[in-house]
């Protein structure tokens, strides 16, 4: 497998000699003019390039690629529309490539978050909370997957481990709230803090090397999801409190906050503002820092538009700083 460069690092007219990368985007398109060719987004651990291969090339294209197949391709890089765009001149499915190779992955200490979660679990003192949260962690594959799932498909924290860092991210960005205000009921906010996106198991996947939406997760989406989740486990408990379930769902359902971001409910008691503060807290920073981060080998002072956070970045400072470093 030949991994000599990173996708962050691609250059305008650069050529590429059979280099891997996972194929995240695969499609077929016609011409004006009705000829075949293929529209494509091809990833690796540090970004993603838009691809294109035109008609003389698809004979140069292996049958029967799949999204998430990490694949070999050559061709060069091109600007178009402001950014670079990969032409593929050819391109062959890898078979003894390793997908954790290419998939990015949390910068952040699994074990520590995934530790920090647990300590709270064993402080719940509701019994029904604490029965819920028994019925969902100690299971292994539960365990497994709330470990190792992404939080999204693009928006924010969209990489192995992704969805873990947003639970504790939003975790230790409650705590101050808390030690404010008091009266507030730890027990039923951290519950619903912790299965808040628990629908997003269901909405993702990981194929290959891709990180894809599921249909049930285009269909349903993950607040509906959390909330069948949870009815199911809320069952098997006995006599779990009807309020408290309510109070429960209302923090799931309400959680980004309000109808326009895909919330049903608007926020309606203390707990479930603070949940949406602090989801959109943890949201937003990570989409900021990612771009950012992204943003920082153009050399430019402010990154470009981001269209969720409607805005460009100041990176100034830190382009100094990198070059003061150097
Ligand atoms: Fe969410
Ligand atoms: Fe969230």
């Amino acid at each position: 497998m030949n991994k000599t460069v990173s996708i962050a690092d691609l250059k305008t007219d650069q050529k590429i000699a059979g280099e891997a990368f996972v194929l995240k985007e695969f499609e077929t398109k016609q011409s004006r003019v009705g000829k075949s060719y293929y529209n494509l987004k091809l990833g690796d651990k540090t970004g993603d390039i838009l691809g294109k291969v035109w008609t003389e090339n698809l004979s140069n294209c292996e049958r029967g690629l799949a999204i998430g197949d990490i694949i070999s391709a050559s061709g060069y890089i091109q600007e178009y529309a402001g950014k670079p765009q990969f032409i593929v001149e050819s391109m062959k499915k890898l078979i003894d490539a390793a997908p954790e190779e290419f998939l990015p992955v949390t910068s952040r200490d699994r074990s520590r978050m995934k530790q920090d979660l647990e300590d709270e679990i064993t402080k719940i003192k509701n019994p029904y909370l604490k029965k819920l949260l028994d019925a969902y962690w100690p299971n292994p594959d539960n365990r497994d997957k709330f470990t190792n799932f992404p939080a999204a498909e693009y928006v924010h924290h969209a990489y192995v481990g992704g969805l873990l860092e947003h639970t504790w991210e939003m975790l230790k960005l409650s705590k101050p709230f808390f030690e404010i205000y008091p009266g507030l009921d730890w027990n039923l906010f951290f519950t619903g803090l912790f299965f808040h996106d628990i629908g997003k198991l269901e909405e993702y996947d990981i194929v290959g090397a891709a990180i894809v939406r599921t249909t049930p997760g285009k269909l349903v989406g993950h607040i509906t999801q959390g909330i069948v989740l949870l009815h199911e486990m809320i069952e098997e408990i006995p006599d779990f409190p009807k309020s408290l379930r309510d109070k429960l769902f209302h923090l799931i359902i309400s959680h980004q906050g309000s109808l326009e971001y895909g919330s049903p409910v608007v926020p309606m008691t203390l707990e479930a503002l603070i949940l949406s503060f602090v989801d959109t807290n943890s949201a937003d920073m990570n989409q900021a820092i990612k771009h950012i981060e992204k943003g920082l080998h153009t050399g430019e002072e402010f990154t470009e538009y981001h269209k969720w956070l409607k805005r460009s970045f100041y990176q100034g400072d830190l382009i100094n700083h990198s070059s003061d470093v150097d």
